[in-house]
């Protein structure tokens, strides 16, 4: 089912989730289907589960490129709960994102360029993964919402932060969120 994706400004995107405990239950397997009707719908490259209103260390991700990120190499199908990020080189990159909660602009947003994610999918299956590049960036913006943390709090050139018309006349980076 397609929900509503709070917006920025609700309080409940600034919470710490909570763990989830049970896995492989029919509560978690259909929030997981909700997050993925939902972010195939907006075209997002990620959700996660409290922009839903589901205060769960929930986040899914992948797809593939979309019209919202044409040029995102293939980032894995994944569900991950209860993730667990550690970055390796300790190098940044910055790249622009933007977030279906934070409709209508675009931040250029520094990010640990390599790290390891460990967490489990919906059954309890563990996952242990190194990612580099969209898929780093896309893991951490989605995480970072778990903590209650929204990209523009990341921006630190706020020259490079702002709505993504204004920012991309030429349409170079698509507008249709
Ligand atoms: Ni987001």
């Amino acid at each position: 089912m397609i929900r509503d994706v709070l917006r920025m400004g609700d309080p409940r995107l600034l919470k710490v989730s909570r763990p989830v405990e049970a896995f492989g239950t029919s509560e978690l397997v259909a929030l997981i289907a909700d997050l993925r009707d939902t972010m195939r719908h907006l075209n997002g490259a990620g959700i996660a589960a409290p922009q839903i209103g589901v205060d769960l260390r929930v986040v899914i991700f992948g797809g593939g490129p979309s019209p919202r990120y044409p040029d995102a190499s293939a980032v894995p199908d994944t569900v991950l709960i209860n993730p667990t990020l550690i970055p390796l080189n300790g190098g940044e990159e910055g790249g622009w994102e933007g977030c279906l909660s934070v409709p209508g602009l675009r931040g250029w947003v520094p990010r640990w360029t390599q790290l390891r994610y460990t967490g489990f999918d919906e059954y309890g299956v563990p996952i242990d993964r190194l990612a580099n590049g969209f898929h780093a960036r896309v893991v951490q913006h989605e995480c970072d919402h778990l903590d209650g943390v929204l990209y523009p709090a990341r921006v630190r050139d706020f020259s490079r932060f702002g709505f993504t018309d204004v920012l991309f006349p030429d349409g170079s980076v698509a507008a249709d969120d």
